[in-house]
């Protein structure tokens, strides 16, 4: 029975660059919509970018454009990076839309008909000098509970308490650094709580992992709170009907935005908008830290707006990088766009593949081990089938395959396994999945091996069986080539080429390919280099430095976790999921700014400026006509090498330095010397003017590791 089902990937913000840690979520949705249509089912796919808010409205302002230029120029950076990894939507949308607008007046035409909006007037922080109402992320002061300096209007880094933004002690904002006061507005509310049967209901009939089902459990058990869904001008979103200098929460006509993509999709394709969320399942691939609206506000928008509730959340866990949270200063932060100058897309596709099941558990991205898995599965084992092969069909026998098998019982064992391998997909144990494809794989290359077809190549009397046998591996390779499609879907292509083949389903390999033609072979595949690797991490390490651009530095960001919970509260979070309907969010961080210190201290933050680093002295020489300083070359790993001058002669010959590990602040601004740029600084313990003595750190250090 074909199925029909309508996918959508989360929005992703208008306000900043896709990184990889974004990609895992797309590339696994996409990875489950090539399956799906291998087997035949229609799928409609879309994306779109949710581009309303007040992070979104005060980077436009900073870099001096209007809001609609802003996200326009970030869609088109962001529809790029998609396409770069082979994220193919249908259609790839905006919230603000014409149809987004059209669909989140008549959700709210709907609910509000249906006796699920009501108004109450709140109190809220003002910023008197930007006049604007401040949501919790832009306001800053000291925590109530442990008293911690510079601490966001929602929780507290230091001791991880929530509470509200009037508890904080000596508030200020980040927008002017004014004292906000408090003001009352009128606010519109979704009365979440109507629907806790319904969502109980949807709960025991979605398909949601059982974590995720049991943490939306636990949020519908503790109680539904009203949920805030109106926010005061200035505000960049859409107005609320008949209520003049009010607009809807961010969140409100962001899932909405799913709606939206697929009805401008049907109007550019002449589909049935109606029909299709009439008859389709809808699935929405989202992270962990985006369950909360989706597995409570969204079914209950729905179901009250009288739309089908989502047949599945698909939620992926969060990336980390080399065992750590991503990072800008140890290069981890990497960007879609820089990660494609360096290496191949499907790399990247292939090892998320590699390590995702169904549930929302965090994913690492240990680049040595990346390399490692590439080359050995990849190139070492799947490749390698054909290109051991290939080469005796084309020049023995004209590029022809033979008309029988030599061994047909394992180009059965390989069709069978289509089964399970399907299973494993459709169930998005991706991970299962490519285990099962590279044991057949293993399995080939075994019997190629005790074949090996190269020696009978040499013995004229057994050209039949050279020809039976190289058909076979073709085979074979032909059936892993299909397993391996949705997630090396432009390998696949290029193997369907060399194999002469059509695109090729997931039902296309009970029958196997014989007396056929094939073309010449190229190489499909090279081998991921680790020295690209350096390089892109090197590059993402620059990106810091050379400022990051005004558009993303302007937001506080908006806190992202490796941790283990769910839900999030936002860039812009007032009354946004967590507080005000679904349970505590996990303790997030986000990037601090400034901390109001005593005279003679500084804060966390200012320290954590300071880049120390490990070097490795590559090099040291005298300074002709300086009698203090070393000129020295520091080796500093992934971030490349510095020459720095260091007034430490006194102590040290140059040549007893070299190969010596030592500290260096490695984002001192490059300053000219009478002999030459120094870019950066040693570290040396001394009193006063006393002989220095060289800072080193225990062995085992690395160059480039940060020093904190
Ligand atoms: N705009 C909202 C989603 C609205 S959906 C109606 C949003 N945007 S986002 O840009 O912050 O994130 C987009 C997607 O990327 C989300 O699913 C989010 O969970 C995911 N990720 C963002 N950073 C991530 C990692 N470091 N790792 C894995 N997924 C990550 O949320
Ligand atoms: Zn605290």
């Amino acid at each position: 029975m074909s199925r029909t089902i309508f996918v959508t990937n989360a929005l992703p913000y208008a306000n900043g660059p896709i990184h990889l840690g974004h990609l895992v979520g797309y590339i696994q949705a996409d990875i489950w919509v090539r399956f799906q249509r291998m087997q035949g089912h229609t799928v409609h796919y879309v994306c779109a970018d949710d581009a309303h808010g007040t992070p979104i409205m005060l980077a436009a302002e900073k870099v001096g454009v209007a809001p609609e230029k802003f996200i326009a120029s970030i869609q088109d950076e962001h529809e790029r990076d998609f396409k770069g990894f082979f994220v193919e939507f249908d259609n790839y949308h905006t919230t603000h839309s014409a149809e987004n607008k059209e669909l989140a007046e008549l959700f709210y035409a709907r609910l509000k008909q249906g006796g699920h909006v009501a108004t109450r007037q709140i109190e809220q922080y003002y910023d008197p000098v930007k006049r604007m109402f401040l949501p919790d992320r832009y306001i800053k002061g000291e925590c109530p509970k442990c008293g911690a300096a510079d601490q966001y209007g929602d929780s507290c880094e230091n001791c991880a308490s929530t509470y509200a933004p009037t508890d904080l002690k000596n508030p200020r904002s980040v927008v002017s650094g004014a004292t906000p006061v408090l003001k009352p507005s009128e606010h519109y509310f979704f009365r979440l709580s109507n629907f806790a049967d319904v969502l109980q209901q949807w709960l025991g009939e979605a398909q949601l992992h059982s974590s995720v089902r049991n943490k939306l459990r636990e949020w519908l058990d503790a109680g539904l709170k009203d949920w805030d869904i109106s926010r005061d001008a200035p505000y960049f979103g859409f107005e609320i009907p008949d209520a003049p200098g009010k607009y809807f929460y961010v969140w409100l006509d962001a899932p909405i935005g799913y709606f939206a993509s697929l009805l401008d999709y049907c109007k550019s394709s002449d589909l049935d908008f109606e029909a299709i969320l009439a008859q389709s399942e809808m699935w929405h691939f989202i992270g962990k830290d985006i369950v909360n609206f989706h597995g409570l506000f969204w079914p209950a928008m729905l179901h009250g707006a009288g739309y089908r509730t989502p047949a599945a959340l698909s939620v992926n866990g969060y990336l980390t990088v080399n065992g750590a949270k991503m990072s800008k200063s140890r290069g981890t932060f990497i960007r879609a766009e820089t990660y494609l100058k360096h290496l191949n897309p499907e790399y990247l596709r292939y090892y998320y593949a590699a390590k995702l099941a169904d549930g929302p558990e965090d994913l690492d991205l240990n680049l040595d081990d990346f390399v490692a898995r590439i080359n050995s599965d990849l190139v070492g084992k799947y490749v390698n089938i054909a290109s051991r092969c290939a080469g005796f069909i084309e020049k023995q026998f004209d590029g022809k395959l033979a008309g029988r098998l030599h061994d047909e019982a394992i180009h059965r064992r390989f069709v069978a396994a289509a089964a399970d391998i399907g299973a494993s997909y459709g169930r998005r144990d991706y991970a299962a999945a490519l285990r099962a494809v590279m044991a057949l794989a293993d399995e080939a290359n075994v019997a190629i091996q005790a074949l090996a077809p190269w020696a009978m190549a040499k013995d004229p009397a057994r050209r039949e069986q050279l020809h039976l046998v190289c058909t076979t591996f073709l085979n074979l390779f032909r059936l892993l080539t299909v397993y391996l499609k949705p997630v090396l879907p432009r390998l696949a292509q290029q193997a369907e080429q060399f194999l002469n083949l059509p695109a090729q389903g997931w039902s296309s390999v009970h029958k196997p390919l014989l007396d056929h033609a094939i073309r010449p072979y190229q190489p499909l595949l090279t081998r991921a280099d680790p020295a690209a690797v350096k390089a892109m991490v090197a590059e993402s390490t620059e990106d810091m430095k050379a400022a990051v651009p005004a558009a993303i530095a302007a937001a506080p960001s908006p806190h992202k976790s490796a941790g283990s919970g769910f839900g999030r509260a936002e860039g812009d979070p007032v009354g946004a999921g967590a507080r005000d309907g679904a349970g505590k969010p996990s303790p997030t961080r986000g990037e601090g700014e400034k901390a109001a210190a005593a005279a003679g201290e500084i804060g966390i933050d200012d320290f954590g400026k300071v880049e120390l680093r490990i070097a490795r002295i590559e090099n040291a020489e005298h300074v002709e006509g300086a009698d203090k300083l070393v000129k020295l070359t520091l080796d500093l790993g992934a971030l490349g090498r510095r020459q720095v001058f260091a007034g430490i002669k006194s102590a040290y010959a140059p040549e007893s330095l070299v190969g010596r590990l030592t500290v260096v602040v490695a984002n001192l601004a490059p300053r000219k010397m009478r002999f030459g740029v120094s870019e950066g600084m040693v570290l040396a313990a001394s009193h006063g003017d006393g002989k220095p003595f060289l800072l080193a750190p225990d062995s085992g250090a690395e160059p480039g590791m940060r020093v904190k």
